[in-house]
């Protein structure tokens, strides 16, 4: 297991607890059972603890979960998630500095396709154009997932699509709420930014070896900061009511290994219709494009199947953005 991740044991503990929730659990019998001394059960029921997991009791009485913890540990999600590929090797952290860095580590020493990371908190998580993710404890989803497609290097931005339409599909399916896609992978809902993807790989001229979808998902933020509310919300804002982390999760895992073999089965055609539906910035959206050079005003006309989105600038000449951000105009 690499230095810093949750100890497997601490993820027994949870999954013992859970199994148990209406009963008190003996600290003798944990120990046996996860194979540690009492005194460390102790300080791992401390940890949860401080990680906002309501554990009643002590060392002499034992534990009982008070509420069923929102906590991405593996065994929770996994028991979700059935043997589903994507996320049968899960790498937890209780803080990190980037899941993204953790995961191109990992696949850089040759983790298998499906490998996820997943913390509860980020220390410099990573957004797109080299920004920050606002990367709050116990309250949003910062996940990276590795992939290894068969598929030459200009896939990659097709793989960012569908990562886009994974998380479009998982928020909508769990919350109700109506989820917009803004090119190429922002998912939005009333107009502000509940989840970015960065993709990131490794490849050569002709294959990629391995691509890191990193997904951020604003999930029970009770307010967002200052500097960032006029554009990112969280889905708790929006809805009023909190949810649960590992379900959204564990929804998004599902969806994202169904919308991969979307892919290899029926190619990017497939990918770039979904992501059509799910987004109304595919077509007839007034825009602004902000790209390194400059920015300008546009219309949208429409999603290529290899990612790209074409739009109409006001003296209607073309042009194809393969790169860059863009900005409803309203
Ligand atoms: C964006 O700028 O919209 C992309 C944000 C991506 C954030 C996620 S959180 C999990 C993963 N780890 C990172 O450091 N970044 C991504």
């Amino acid at each position: 297991m690499a230095s810093g991740t949750t100890d497997r044991k601490i993820d027994k503990l949870i999954h013992l607890l859970v199994k148990n929730a209406t009963v008190v659990v003996p600290g003798p019998k944990i120990a046996t059972e996860i194979g540690v001394t009492r005194s460390t059960v102790w300080m791992y029921i401390e940890k949860l603890r401080a990680l906002g997991v309501e554990i009643k009791g002590h060392q002499s009485s034992g534990y009982q979960l008070q509420k069923l913890p929102d906590i991405l540990a593996p065994s929770l999600i996994r028991q979700e998630i059935g043997d589903s590929p994507i996320g049968q090797r899960m790498v937890h952290y209780f803080r990190i500095e980037s899941t993204n860095s953790a995961a191109l580590e990992l696949a850089a020493k040759g983790a298998a396709h499906g490998t996820v990371v997943v913390a509860e908190e980020q220390t410099a998580g990573r957004g797109r154009f080299g920004r920050n993710w606002y990367s709050e404890r116990s309250t949003g989803i910062y996940v990276s997932v590795i992939l290894r497609p068969p598929l030459a290097p200009a896939a990659a931005p097709v793989l960012t699509l569908m990562a886009a339409v994974a998380a479009h599909q998982a928020i909508g399916t769990v919350t109700g709420l109506p989820a917009d896609i803004r090119w190429p992978n922002d998912v939005l809902v009333n107009g502000k930014k509940v989840c970015g993807i960065l993709t990131e790989m490794s490849a050569e001229v002709d294959r990629l070896h391995a691509v890191v979808l990193g997904i951020g998902i604003n999930v029970n933020h009770r307010e967002m900061p200052a500097e960032l509310k006029s554009i990112a919300t969280s889905l708790r804002i929006e809805a009023g009511r909190s949810y649960s982390r590992a379900q959204i999760l564990a929804v998004l895992l599902k969806e994202l290994e169904r919308k991969y073999h979307l892919l290899l089965d029926e190619g990017s055609g497939a990918i770039s219709r979904r992501w059509t539906a799910a987004s109304t910035f595919a077509e007839g959206k007034r825009i602004r494009v902000l790209t390194g050079a400059g920015e300008y005003f546009a219309t949208t006309v429409g999603l290529e199947p290899t990612g790209g989105l074409r739009v109409r600038r006001e003296d209607g000449r073309e042009e194809l953005l393969v790169s860059g951000e863009v900005v409803e105009v309203k």
